[in-house]
């Protein structure tokens, strides 16, 4: 039967001289409508107190009441934090930093991913752990260590470097000194041990370096994961991995991890009533589109704050009707989860308050407990919807290697480049129109979608820029603008105009110069009827064979082209050559939508309404402070409130609407 996951992080080991308190908790578990717990994710030093000295006894207790009280077990691999005796033992599991600094122990998620020692006690500890709990009917998933991250910069991840760079360039330096345009500089390789990572110390300022070592650290990031699952998967082959990913993170390639597990999760917190929320509403969203489109499958939200968080500049509690309101989101973009961190506030220590289920008080009748099991009561309510894939006609290019490419490279607004604004602002325009979006990196499938969107598209390789090229052969619709196919995967420009890698054919125009700017100024940009606004950068450009939609009204470049279309075979490529304030996006996608049959809403929603569907399901949500007014389509009624036709939608509220069997 399908099941949606309500769940917590949990961690029992802080209170194991209170049996009382645990008794209490999985008492409380069920009345909060919760089925799942992470458990482990930070106990190490109580599985393993001393070197190959084991104590499950907390996790076999736990796991039995756990089995007793049918809930399920996200069972994590300790190495989120290690114990004492294993920095103090074998240094060589610290980081070094960039600087060369060796660290002491402290911290969390900060070991060497390549020391060989770490590894064989980590897999030690998971071949214990997947023998131990192998036929543990509560067992459920494989929680890989927690949120990894980083690079080290020890001799020994250094030769890591040199290693996997001889293997891509099939040990040819020449090569490599080619794309990493060494020349400049002087700083021409003659030997592999020449190189050395980035560093403030010596050398940030050879691209190709900074884009090849971030490759780096997530290829040995994906080979540590391998090394974590290996025992698992050997022992326990049914049971999913999954290692669960941050907001947006940009310090590893989530594109080449979502290879390394079976589920995709990840961990998101909204910065909710301190940030405008329709705002953070549509941020949230696209996280949620993107984590899906890894995989294009369900996903877990491992982690969300039944409350509030203590890390945040000002930490507010959710409003009320906001934490239904969002966990119901992240459903309606395809998780089949919904969990927190945490189920218990800590006594003490850096994370105390942090917001929980179950706050210091112990108690059941707060705002927080109940507003979280009437979520736990609504996700059963809609659970057939635990599962289901979500089918989109349009797909959005949010590719992380181009942001590190595009962020490292000295050009336009150096503080800023505005790509994920940007990416988000084309984002926010079709979801004004209802519209499902898969958020997907560029090396990903485009054949399905009627439109792509891939806004400061700055590196392309060769290969994918001609799949672009042909997907809009073959009948798609591509948008894209300013400073795109700037570079190849190596960083290098492309010679001969941009766009590049062929993609001037595509879009019929050259760009010859790009304008960056100053905060506050705008350009204007007209057609015949209508004017609208450019903000931070201005490119100038040329047609070939585009046609002019939008002109330069102001500024050296006045006259010359703003927005053009081509009709490339079966196809058409829109390119906007400025970056604009908001509005003719929302012309040009309710357009394109409407030409197309895409799937939308018949009008573009009021400020406020977000509209996602999920098998069966239509999800309506008001992220704005006022009454939104809204009718439920005859023969349906909203699953949550029984409510039928028309309807005033509270703030913060939310309707998952449903056909009338
Ligand atoms: C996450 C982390 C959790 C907890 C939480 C607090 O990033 O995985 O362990 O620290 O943040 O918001």
């Amino acid at each position: 039967m399908a099941q949606l996951i309500h769940g917590s992080d949990y961690n029992p080991e802080q209170w194991l001289d209170r049996p009382d308190i645990i008794d209490g908790d999985i008492r409380l578990m069920k009345k909060a409508g919760m089925n799942s717990m992470s458990i482990g994710i930070f106990s190490w030093s109580v599985l393993e107190p001393e070197e190959g000295k084991y104590d499950f006894s907390f996790l076999d207790m736990i796991m039995e009441k756990f089995y007793q009280n049918d809930i399920k077990a996200i069972l994590a691999t300790p190495s989120g934090a290690r114990p004492r005796w294993l920095a103090e033992k074998y240094p060589e599991v610290l980081r070094t930093d960039s600087l060369g600094r060796k660290q002491v122990f402290g911290g969390r998620h900060n070991h060497c991913h390549s020391s060989p020692i770490f590894r064989e006690k980590i897999t030690a500890i998971n071949t214990l752990l997947a023998k131990r709990y192998k036929d543990h009917p509560s067992l459920f998933m494989w929680h890989i260590s927690n949120e990894l991250s980083g690079g080290c910069f020890c001799p020994r991840c250094r030769k890591a470097f040199i290693d996997y760079l001889k293997k891509q360039y099939n040990n040819d330096l020449d090569k490599l000194n080619h794309d990493w345009w060494t020349t400049f500089w002087s700083h021409t390789y003659t030997n592999w041990e020449q190189i050395e990572p980035p560093s403030p110390l010596g050398d940030t300022n050879l691209h190709g370096l900074n884009l090849a070592w971030n490759r780096f650290i997530t290829h040995l990031c994906a080979d540590y994961i391998k090394t974590e699952v290996a025992p698992l998967k050997e022992i326990t082959p049914n049971i999913p991995t999954t290692i669960n990913m941050m907001d947006m993170f940009t310090g590893l390639d989530y594109e080449v991890l979502k290879d390394e597990v079976d589920i995709i999760s990840w961990d998101n917190y909204p910065h909710w009533h301190s940030e405008n929320d329709y705002d953070a509403a549509i941020k949230a969203d696209f996280a949620h589109d993107w984590f899906r489109s890894l995989k294009h499958k369900p996903f877990f939200m491992m982690e969300s704050t039944p409350s509030l968080v203590n890390w945040q500049g000002y930490n507010r509690p959710k409003r009320p009707g906001m934490h239904i309101l969002s966990s119901l989101a992240a459903v309606a973009h395809g998780s089949d989860s919904v969990q927190y961190f945490q189920w218990r506030k800590s006594r003490g220590s850096s994370e105390k308050f942090h917001g929980a289920v179950i706050d210091h008080c112990g108690r059941d009748d707060t705002r927080v407990f109940k507003e979280v099991s009437e979520l736990g009561k609504i996700l059963q309510s809609i659970s057939d919807v635990a599962g289901t894939q979500i089918k989109s006609e349009v797909a959005i290019i949010y590719d992380t290697q181009n942001r590190w490419a595009l962020d490292d490279a000295q050009a336009l607004c150096n503080k800023d480049k505005q790509y994920f604004a940007q990416v988000l602002d084309h984002y926010r325009a079709l979801r004004k129109l209802g519209v499902n979006i898969d958020v997907i990196g560029s090396c990903q499938d485009f054949s399905s979608y009627k439109l792509i969107c891939a806004p400061m598209l700055y590196m392309i390789s060769e290969q994918n820029a001609n799949r672009l090229k042909d997907f809009v052969k073959n009948g798609g619709v591509l948008v894209s603008g300013y400073f795109s196919a700037v570079v190849n995967e190596n960083d290098l420009c492309y010679l001969g105009g941009c766009p590049g890698g062929g993609l001037g054919e595509v879009f019929g125009v050259w760009a010859e110069e790009i304008d960056t700017l100053l905060p506050g100024n705008t350009v204007s940009v007209a057609d015949e009827q209508n004017t609208y606004t450019a903000a931070d950068f201005c490119e100038v450009i040329h047609p070939t064979t585009a046609k002019t939609l939008l002109k330069y009204t102001q500024e050296f470049y006045q006259g010359t082209p703003a927005a053009c279309v081509n009709s490339y075979h079966n196809g058409k490529a829109y390119y906007i050559a400025y970056r604009d304030s908001g509005k003719f996006y929302d012309v040009l996608y309710d357009n394109i939508t409407t030409e197309l049959g895409i799937c939308r809403e018949k009008s573009v929603l009021p400020y406020g309404l977000l509209i996602q569907k999920r098998g069966g399901l239509t999800f309506v949500g008001n992220y704005s402070e006022n009454y939104i007014d809204f009718i439920i389509p005859d023969g349906s009624y909203d699953i949550v409130s029984g409510s039928q036709g028309r309807l005033s939608l509270q703030p913060y509220g939310v309707l998952a609407i449903t056909k009338k069997e």
